[in-house]
């Protein structure tokens, strides 16, 4: 039997599921009205153990370059890694992209934070841009590409460089921005003239102006209490999906998180008074979600 949590916060409902996102039948169609997410980097090397879990080619083209790869042909070991980086894609990410296309609501908003990676695999140094997959994917699956955020992260290594010293030509340049790829699902949604729950969700001219831009690199890292944890699920500051939520959701609004890792966006969507819905497939993450919404507190767990 998988473990669920469910609870309710003022008005709203939050269901966390300890299972697999590629199959959501437990939402309905047309039902969910924003995603916000972070799933496994495709390529970064912590993520490998998982997407080799659902489909062992990819754990063994991977030991193959290990192995063989140096003395290979460099098109031939390309031809390999591309197969590596597709199948984690394909068997992942795009699978839950398809649940979320199906159980948005038409106008619903899907923000999803990715970043590329680099890697050397059989001496060859190269990009897999993780983000560009994903907007071809979004756009053959028909939803409406908006204008995506670039989130420039603090770094504790502002000189990190990957190259030779001071010699030309080949240094490499350092990933340091992650992608928040934007994507609607049909027209923009309608709502009745002075619809009060969409004025009671307003945002200040402040915050539009610091939000609605493409670079952000005003957002600190998280307090790291549970800093193993932490680095371990990879988790996004609680501004990240604080903004996406105040920005494309109103009071009451669905919000569904398929990657939920340590409960960030269900911990948020309840402050801000947004129905949630996450899924988790790791369920040792149970204990530390449950302290993380304060739901060990007696009184506050239903
Ligand atoms: C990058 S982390 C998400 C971190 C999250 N945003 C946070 O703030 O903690 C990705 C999470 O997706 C989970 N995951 C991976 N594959 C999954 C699947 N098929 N279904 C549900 N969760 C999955 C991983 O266990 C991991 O916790």
């Amino acid at each position: 039997m998988e473990k669920t949590i469910s609870f309710e916060c003022g008005q709203t409902r939050h269901v966390i599921f300890f299972k697999d996102s590629r199959d959501m039948s437990e939402i309905r169609d047309n039902s969910v009205h924003l995603v916000v997410t972070s799933p496994p980097y495709p390529m970064i090397e912590m993520w490998d153990d998982l997407f080799s879990s659902f489909d062992h080619r990819i754990a063994e083209v991977l030991q193959y370059l290990k192995e063989k790869g140096k003395s290979l042909p460099a098109q031939q070991a390309l031809r390999l890694m591309n197969e590596a980086y597709d199948l984690m894609h394909e068997v992942l990410l795009f699978p839950v992209w398809d649940e979320i296309s199906r159980v948005l609501v038409d106008g619903g908003i899907a923000c999803i934070n990715i970043g590329d990676a680099t890697r050397s695999i059989a001496g060859l140094f190269r990009l897999y841009p993780n983000h560009a997959k994903t907007i071809e994917f979004f756009e053959k699956k028909g939803f409406v590409s908006l204008p995506y955020i670039l989130w420039k992260k603090p770094t504790n290594k502002p000189n990190a460089f990957l190259g030779s010293g001071f010699l030309p030509p080949n240094a490499y340049v350092t990933l340091d921005v992650e992608y928040i790829l934007l994507f609607r699902k049909g027209r923009a949604r309608a709502f009745p003239p002075k619809y009060q729950l969409r004025y009671e969700s307003a945002y200040t001219k402040e915050e539009r102006d610091r939000w609605f831009t493409q670079i952000w690199d005003d957002i600190k890292g998280e307090r790291q209490i549970h800093s193993k944890l932490y680095r371990r699920t990879a988790s996004f500051p609680e501004e990240i999906p604080r903004r996406l939520i105040r920005m494309f959701s109103i009071k009451q609004d669905v919000v569904l998180d398929p990657f939920l890792g340590l409960g960030t966006t269900t911990k948020v969507a309840a402050e801000l008074g947004r129905n949630s819905i996450g899924y988790e497939i790791d369920d040792s993450l149970y204990d530390v979600i449950v302290e993380r919404l304060g739901l060990n507190q007696p009184l506050l767990f239903k």
